[in-house]
This record gives structure tokens, C-alpha cells and sequence, in this order.
């Protein structure tokens, strides 16, 4: 099959294929042709059952940008409301002749029985806390556009691991792609097996991470998701574990500042941070749109360069 569902099943050149693929979508985007016949006669469903501002928007424009039919549901206004299953909305979009469903859902393994259930491509824009490959994809993307390669690279990735699908996401990918990863979070938020495979460090002290590291990926504190609240509490958080201009300091000058957003400013990151030099987070936005084009090419359309597998 072709469907995406996390980055664990991908292979380096699979990666590889991916990024390639969207620098020369990005390549043409920014010429200004935003309009390309690829996925003419294709229709892509967005189903959120989780709210999004970034994913669901790229993947909207990026089908566009393809000549795709797009429709978009989220469930606070589509039959989901009246207690329609997740089965059952899987086999009415089927039955639709939809060519493509990217989904988001709260439940981990949620995008991987979509597949079971029904036969358009299945697109994880997010389960739970399991994965979120389309970012993690255009975090490599952002983190190559930048650096150049990948393979020896140490990335610090900071704050809210427990929770995260995006830092999943980024540990598969990044330790495919040859990255060295160092974890650092409150112990609460950072399960500490992580350690236990080859090229993934777990620490005490964010400064511990940071130190010398060519990228740091800064996460969302996911309130959300926390049904005791935080601990420590966001004030304590911010001093402890926050990304300011002492802590930026014991990285490379270079070093490179990501963050999957929305952000928490002045908890997770300063503002100054945030929108400074070292900041790549517009970029990913602006990544986001053509890996996601890349995405869909790779999944909707055939040709021998079409290697993508689950
Ligand atoms: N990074 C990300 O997934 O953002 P959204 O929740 O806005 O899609």
C-alpha cells in the first residue's frame, strides 16, 4: 500500500525520496505557478477529530496546488457530532470514491486501522501520541534546507516528550537519517526507555542537551493532554526547561531553533527566541506546504519513482 503512517516504516532512501521531492516542489511554488495538473481528477478528504491550524492547512493548499479536489471535515460540524463511528465515516467517504483521507485523531493506531477499514490512502496527520510523520518530515526538510545534510548532525529536542507524536516522529526519522538525538524534559514528560536505543541520549539538565548541539527542536507543553495539570507548574517550567538567550548560548552559534508550534511563548520559548535569528520556524511552516505536496504525489500518483510502502 501506499499509505502514511509513521516513520518508523520508512526507509533512509524513502526519506530521502520525500525531501527530494519537495525541494523541487518547492522550487516550483516559489516561482509563483502555485498550479500543477499532478492529481487532476483526484479528490483528498481532510478528516480532523483533533483541532489544526498548520497540518490540515498545508495539506488543503498542497492538494490544491496539485489540482486535487479538496474537501475538509472537522468534527464538531460534520454527523461525527450525532455519534457516527470513526468505521462508519470511513465508509461513507469510501463510498464517496474519495482517492485520499489524511486524518487526525486522538486515538493512537487510529490512521493504521483506517487502512484496515477501507481502501483510499490513509494519510496520519497525527494519532494520539504515536506519530505525526508529515512533520517530522519536514523537520529533516527545514533541518537539511539549513544545514546541508543530516547524517552526523546533534539535534537537542526539549520539553514535552511524553505527550509528543511530533518528537516520535522526529527520533524515527532523525535516527534513520544518521542524526544524533539528545532528550531533555521534565522527568514526568520524558520516558526514560528512550535511552536504551543506540544513538538516543535521555537528560537530567536541558543544559546537558543543548550543549553543542546543531539544532534544537523545542515541543509544545500539550496542557491538553494532561488531566492533573502540569508539573512543575508553567512558571516553573519556563525556568527550568525554557529556551532562553543563557541556555541558547551553550549550543553551536549556528544552531538552529525548531519548533512544531502553536507555541506556548515565554513557557517552552522566549519570544526573542522565537522570532531571532536562529529561528526556523517560519520555514517549516513554508516546508510544511511542499512536503506535504510531495506527500501526496509520492502516495496518489504511480510511476517507478513511487517507492513509498507502509
Ligand atoms: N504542528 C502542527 O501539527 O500544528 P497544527 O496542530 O496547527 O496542525
Amino acid at each position: 500500500g501506499k499509505n502514511i503512517l509513521g516513520l518508523e516504516y520508512f526507509s533512509p532512501e524513502e526519506i530521502e525520496l520525500v525531501l527530494d521531492t519537495a525541494k523541487e516542489m518547492k522550487n516550483i511554488i516559489h516561482r509563483d505557478i502555485k498550479k500543477l495538473p499532478t492529481l487532476r481528477g483526484k479528490s483528498v478528504v481532510t478528516l480532523f477529530y483533533e483541532p489544526s491550524t498548520r497540518t490540515r492547512t498545508s495539506f488543503e493548499l498542497a492538494g490544491k496546488y496539485l489540482s486535487a479536489d479538496v474537501v475538509n471535515i472537522t468534527s464538531s460540524t460534520s454527523s461525527i457530532v450525532k455519534g457516527e463511528s470513526l468505521r462508519d465515516t470511513l465508509l461513507t467517504l469510501e463510498d464517496m470514491g474519495v482517492d485520499a483521507i489524511i486524518m487526525r485523531h486522538s486515538a493512537e493506531g487510529a490512521a493504521e486501522y483506517a487502512t484496515k477499514v477501507v481502501s483510499p490512502v490513509i494519510i496520519n496527520a497525527g494519532d494520539g501520541a504515536h506519530a505525526h510523520p508529515s512533520q517530522g518530515l519536514l523537520n529533516l526538510f527545514t533541518i537539511r534546507q539549513h544545514k546541508g545534510t543530516l547524517k552526523g548532525l546533534k539535534v537537542a529536542i526539549i520539553g514535552d516528550i511524553l505527550h509528543s507524536r511530533v518528537a516520535r516522529s522526529d527520533i524515527w526519522g532523525m535516527r534513520k537519517m544518521g542524526i544524533e538525538v539528545h532528550l531533555a524534559g521534565p522527568k514526568t514528560l520524558l520516558p526514560r526507555y528512550l535511552a536504551e536505543e543506540p544513538g538516543i541520549f535521555v537528560h537530567d539538565r536541558v543544559e546537558d542537551a543543548i550543549k553543542d548541539a546543531d539544532v534544537i527542536n523545542v515541543l509544545r507543553i500539550q496542557l491538553e493532554r494532561m488531566k492533573s495539570g502540569l508539573f512543575p507548574s508553567l512558571r516553573e517550567y519556563a525556568r527550568i526547561f525554557g529556551l532562553n538567550k543563557e541556555r541558547l548560548a551553550l549550543a553551536k552559534k549556528d544552531v538552529l531553533i525548531l519548533h512544531p508550534g502553536p507555541m506556548n511563548k515565554g513557557v517552552e520559548i522566549s519570544p526573542e527566541i522565537a522570532y531571532g535569528l536562529n529561528s526556523a520556524i517560519q520555514d517549516q511552516v513554508q516546508n510544511g506546504v511542499a512536503v506535504r505536496m510531495a506527500l501526496l504525489t509520492l502516495t496518489l500518483t504511480g510511476g517507478k519513482d513511487n517507492e513509498i510502502t507502509d
